[in-house]
């Protein structure tokens, strides 16, 4: 193993920042031919005790309540930015200017003009860039990307896709940034969406026109008084505040390779968990894929025998991407965390090859194009070309 090092500078030490944290501590006992260690150099939150305390437990050698320490900081070499999605445009920009790589959190940005500034930045600079759009690294996406690219199943016809949860059903979540536009962006289209968008243009390609509707039904939630992300907790007497975004969306999309799609989102889905899922189907055969099931992929192929055809389930094991760096025997299973290692795999060898990984700001910038198009969609209850949004 290589003893080059790459010295990570974690901003954010939520939800993400912890799963970020993991990965790259996981990532050189997973994979054996990483050619670059990363290091865990500083970890920067808004206080400093929150900053010392996640940089304790998370295991990084020094911590700051600024972010901008950190980012100027001579031995970072990767700014990783886990913050709520308003920071991710000015961090990143910064971490660029500083000559950083970076990687960022999806969404990238709260609009698309932003995120084409954030691409062009990087592009400008030479630094290599990664956005977290982790479903595209589980083994089954990327398997389900090389049948379809081998033919498999065909021309593509239809695209079927939705990320449905009910982590935010309650009416007694409190207030937090996810729910106010200023600091989040979209609702549920820009949190749980923009996964599914991610992996419709990596399967399907470009999308060329949308036709949305938006709905919000938990129009007030109390302000939180404790907590944080989604741990956050509210007083039974909490004062209200309005949600300024929406919980759910529902949408038609037209591929520029002619495909038609349908996309859901919704962050109140009474019942549904992780039900991130996708339908591709073809002239020749069809996948479908349920994270809540994310070590299957069912395939369907019309050149089966007439009295055999039907899904069959196809278990990951290690002839699919990445799972044999894991588990030498099929169905020992993945987990949510393994596709942020194999992220982070990706990303510290881009880094150390000065080459190229994607989904890049590029696509970052690519699926926040589509989401302003639907949110135009959705206010102006019409089609709308992608080449409508800010970015085209
Ligand atoms: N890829 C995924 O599957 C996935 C899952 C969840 C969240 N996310 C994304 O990750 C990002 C963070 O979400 P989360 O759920 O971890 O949020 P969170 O609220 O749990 O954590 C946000 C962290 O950012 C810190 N922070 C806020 N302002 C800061 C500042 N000015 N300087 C330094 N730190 C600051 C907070 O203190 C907190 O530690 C969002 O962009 C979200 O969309 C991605």
């Amino acid at each position: 193993m290589s003893t080059r090092q790459i010295d990570i500078g974690l901003i954010g030490s939520g939800f993400m920042g912890k799963g970020h944290a993991l990965a790259f501590t996981m990532v050189p006992r997973v994979f054996d031919d990483l050619i670059a260690i990363p290091r865990l150099r500083l970890l920067a939150d808004v206080d400093p005790e929150t900053a010392e305390r996640a940089a304790r437990e998370l295991g990084f050698e020094g911590a700051s309540h600024d972010w901008r320490n950190l980012v100027a900081h001579p031995d970072i070499e990767l700014v990783d930015i886990t913050t709520p999605n308003h920071l991710h445009a000015e961090m990143a920009l910064a971490a660029i200017e500083a000559g950083k790589h970076v990687y960022c959190e999806k969404p990238l940005a709260l609009d698309a003009a932003s995120a084409l500034r954030m691409a062009e930045a990087a592009e400008a600079a030479g630094v290599v860039t990664m956005v977290g759009f982790n479903y595209l690294k589980s083994p089954a996406a990327l398997a389900a990307k090389r049948m379809i690219e081998a033919g498999v199943i065909g021309d593509v016809w239809h695209f079927r896709g939705a990320f449905n949860q009910d982590v935010l059903a309650d009416p007694k979540q409190p207030f937090g940034w996810r729910f106010e536009r200023g600091l989040a962006g979209a609702g549920a289209l820009g949190d749980l969406g923009a996964h599914v968008l991610a992996l419709a243009l990596y399967l399907v390609g470009a999308v060329e026109e949308v036709c949305a509707h938006a709905t919000t039904v938990i129009e007030e939630r109390p302000e939180a008084t404790g907590g944080r992300g989604y741990g956050a907790g509210a007083a039974a007497e909490a004062p209200l505040r309005r949600v300024e975004n929406e919980d759910s969306m529902q949408a038609l999309l037209r591929f520029s390779g002619g495909a038609s799609g349908v996309f859901e989102t919704s962050r109140v889905a009474t019942g549904r968990k992780v039900h991130l899922t996708y339908e591709v189907t073809g002239s020749r055969g069809a996948l479908v894929f349920d994270h809540e099931r994310m070590n299957e992929l069912e395939l369907y192929e019309s050149g089966d025998a007439a009295d055999r055809r039907g899904f069959r389930t196809v278990i990951m094991g290690p002839e699919h991407p990445y799972y044999g760096r894991f588990w030498p025997v099929a169905g020992c299973g993945l987990g949510f965390g393994d596709m942020k290692v194999i992220e982070v795999y990706e990303l510290l060898q881009g880094v150390a090859r000065q080459e190229r990984v994607r989904p890049d700001f590029r696509d970052g910038a690519e699926v926040q194009r589509v989401i302003e198009t639907l949110l135009i969609s959705a206010a102006e209850r019409r089609w709308v070309s992608t080449k409508e949004a800010a970015g085209a």
